[in-house]
């Protein structure tokens, strides 16, 4: 089945061998985030940030933002996936540098243009990094406006939910909007129903997760009047403990209720999970099946950030 991910990170996707090889090369030392089996390692969801940063300070330089491309989309496309959003942050691809980012996109930019010959298209999501507080987040989003148009076509706040408000990133999503950006946002993940509504006065069409909304009939119901898409990760939320197992997960139900949700991996190998998986694990637990995907992926189409003709390939 053709498959439409909206929600992958980067630097999330790595590797844990690719993140090792590189480290090797740079003789640096990353022995405290993997386990005796060679896996991303961590206790808890402030753990798993961690991990996640120490494994991606060993990226330095556009070469191996293009390498981690390549081997991103090949891995994406192996599980069927056609198009690919990914979520990148320039605070890591030299520091929100306008200068430096330009140099880490052109060589992305490269990789996702060879790959889309190939049969998977992709494009890139500013990611600002909710914890790293709404200053460094404005310089991420003047790297994502300078450079919108070609490969970078969103923005989408990541990070720490419980830090800080969506109000508080209101300056870099104006500045993303004007740009012609389009705008999504990690949101009712960690924090509940409130955590949406506020995400919701940024004039985002997506929501990165969103799964609490079903905490509150009222926000579902608004949710589905509106057509905000949901990029659901139902395999992230429970690896990372939000559920406890995938029939408790809430996809069904908000789907159920008219919401717009769509099925995306995270950060997949720190949850042990791919495309495939996701749809194995959907059909077993509510019965889904292809008439379920292929709305769930029209969804997806209409919701991507790219341009029309990718939208007709996609549909
Ligand atoms: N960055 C990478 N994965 C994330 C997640 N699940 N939530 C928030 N920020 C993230
Ligand atoms: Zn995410």
């Amino acid at each position: 089945m053709k498959k439409i991910e909206l929600h992958l990170h980067l630097e999330g996707a790595a590797p844990p061998g690719f993140i090792r090889g590189l480290a090797a090369e740079k003789h640096q030392d990353l022995s405290g985030i993997f386990d005796a089996d060679g896996n991303y390692t961590y206790r808890d969801f402030k753990d798993f940030l961690r991990v996640y940063e120490a494994a991606t300070s060993v990226l330095q330089g556009p070469r191996d933002y293009a390498r981690l491309l390549e081997e991103v989309l090949e891995n994406a496309a192996e599980h069927g996936v056609i198009h690919a959003e990914l979520f990148v942050s320039p605070e890591f691809c030299g520091g929100a540098d306008l200068h430096a980012w330009k140099d880490h996109l052109a060589a992305m930019e490269e990789v996702a243009q060879r790959m889309g010959r190939q049969g998977i298209s992709s494009h890139a999501i500013v990611t600002p990094i909710r914890h790293f507080g709404p200053e460094r987040a404005r310089k991420s989003a003047i790297c994502a406006a300078e450079t919108s148009g070609g490969w970078v076509t969103g923005l989408g706040l990541g990070g720490a939910e419980d830090v800080g408000r969506p109000q508080d990133f209101a300056w870099s999503y104006d500045c993303a909007r004007e740009a012609g950006l389009g705008l999504t946002i990690h949101a009712g993940e960690w924090c509940g129903p409130q955590s949406i509504r506020d995400a919701l006065t940024l004039g985002v069409t997506r929501i990165g997760h969103g799964v609490r909304a079903i905490e509150d009939p009222a926000l579902v119901r608004d949710l589905a009047e509106r057509e905000i898409t949901l990029e659901c990760c139902p395999g992230s939320n429970i690896a990372l403990g939000i559920y406890t197992d995938w029939p408790s997960h809430p996809i069904a139900r908000l789907a159920d209720a008219g919401v717009r949700v769509t099925v995306s991996t995270d950060d997949p190998p720190f949850f042990h999970t791919d495309m495939t998986r996701e749809y194995e694990r959907l059909s077993s637990a509510f019965g889904w099946a292809e008439t379920e995907f292929t709305q769930m992926n029209l969804w997806a189409a209409d919701a991507a950030f790219c341009n029309d003709s990718t939208k007709t390939r996609l549909r």
